[in-house]
């Protein structure tokens, strides 16, 4: 049994913030903000957003692309972040808005790697056989998350949501590796200044962008390395490369060490920024229907923990 993506959506705020439009008082330049990371703007949620209403819009389209109904879902994964409230999770809540009455539904916290980690997630459960049809989200606010008098992280990130319908069949497409990885010895490097359990605020974030940017190159060749050599392919092989869009300098860092073709690799951080758990999915979501022409598709992802994965689908 393998879990086969049927359909996928993505959806973005109302609102873009092109760099030249961010407060004087940042201090910062559109030049900047481009030569060091590749941003040209980002979307950030309105009042009447959240991550649950972007959730919603990517699953509808994600729903409507692989043709199956609130019904057939067992299964809802979001992946974020910035959820809705503490409690409960983002998932019971776009579980009601879709009206999917016999599914169970839950978070996975893993900030940037989360739509990895939900994947796996999901994967597991419907090659055991115990879901049949899985809805898989990554889905962020970011921008509520952020200090946006610190012109070193406020600039970097987005808001948005990518969505995926996984459907467990006989077929040999399908997700055919999926590798997750953590090690909290990394921990201070990026996180948030406060939390329900230690100052009862939610905090905004933090972050060593040096040691990230490092780590993330690292990671991102280890996992690919994994990944390859455990379905015994080459970088050849490979048709598409969707890494979590953090900044584009790590991007090209990563094709410059792997030699893959840069026609092979997706990048949307000019236009979506850093949308921590959604980025992976959202970028794919860019392609539409596309992305069944491509075969092997390989997900990088390096997150705050730090957590990273890598995950090898067959279209
Ligand atoms: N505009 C103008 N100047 C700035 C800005 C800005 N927005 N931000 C920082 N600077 C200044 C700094 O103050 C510093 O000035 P100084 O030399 O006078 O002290 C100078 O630019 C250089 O700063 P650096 O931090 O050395 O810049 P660097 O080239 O390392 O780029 C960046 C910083 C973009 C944050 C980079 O380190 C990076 O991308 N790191 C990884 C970030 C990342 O991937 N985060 C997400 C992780 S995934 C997740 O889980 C959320």
């Amino acid at each position: 049994m393998n879990s086969v993506i049927i359909g996928l959506g993505g959806a973005l705020p109302k609102k873009c913030i092109l760099n030249s439009e961010l407060p004087e008082s940042l201090d910062t330049s559109d030049e900047w903000i481009m030569q060091r990371t590749g941003i040209r703007q980002r979307y950030v949620a309105e009042e009447d957003e959240t991550t649950s209403s972007l959730a919603v819009e990517a699953s509808r389209k994600a729903m409507s692309m692989a043709n199956v109904s609130p019904d057939d879902i067992d299964l809802i994964v979001v992946a974020t972040a910035s959820g809705d409230y503490t409690f409960p999770s983002t998932a019971t809540v776009v579980q009601r808005e879709l009206v999917v009455k016999n599914a169970a539904a839950f978070d996975i916290s893993a900030v940037c790697s989360g739509f990895i980690y939900a994947l796996d997630v999901a994967d597991s459960r419907l090659k055991l056989g115990k879901s049949k049809c899985a809805l898989v989200i990554g889905a962020e606010t970011f921008s509520r998350l952020l200090d946006w008098n610190d012109r070193s992280t406020c600039v970097l990130f987005g808001d948005g949501a990518g969505a995926v319908v996984l459907r467990g069949e006989n077929s040999d497409k399908g997700i055919l590796s999926s590798l997750i990885y953590s090690d909290g010895t990394n921990v201070e490097h990026l996180k948030t200044s406060g939390g329900v359990s230690t100052t009862k605020t939610i905090g905004y974030v933090l972050m060593n962008g040096k040691e990230v940017f490092r780590a993330a190159i690292e990671k991102f060749n280890e996992s690919l390395q994994a990944l390859l050599s455990l379905n015994n392919m080459t970088i050849e092989d490979i048709d598409l490369l969707v890494p979590h869009q953090a900044n584009v300098r790590i991007i090209e860092k990563l094709i410059a060490s792997s030699g893959i073709e840069r026609e092979k690799v997706l990048i949307t951080i000019d236009k979506h920024a850093n949308t921590s758990a959604a980025s992976i999915p959202l970028a794919m979501s860019e392609l539409g229907t596309g992305i069944f022409t491509k075969k092997n598709v390989v997900l990088l992802s390096m997150g705050a923990g730090f957590t990273w994965g890598a995950t090898l689908v067959r279209f």
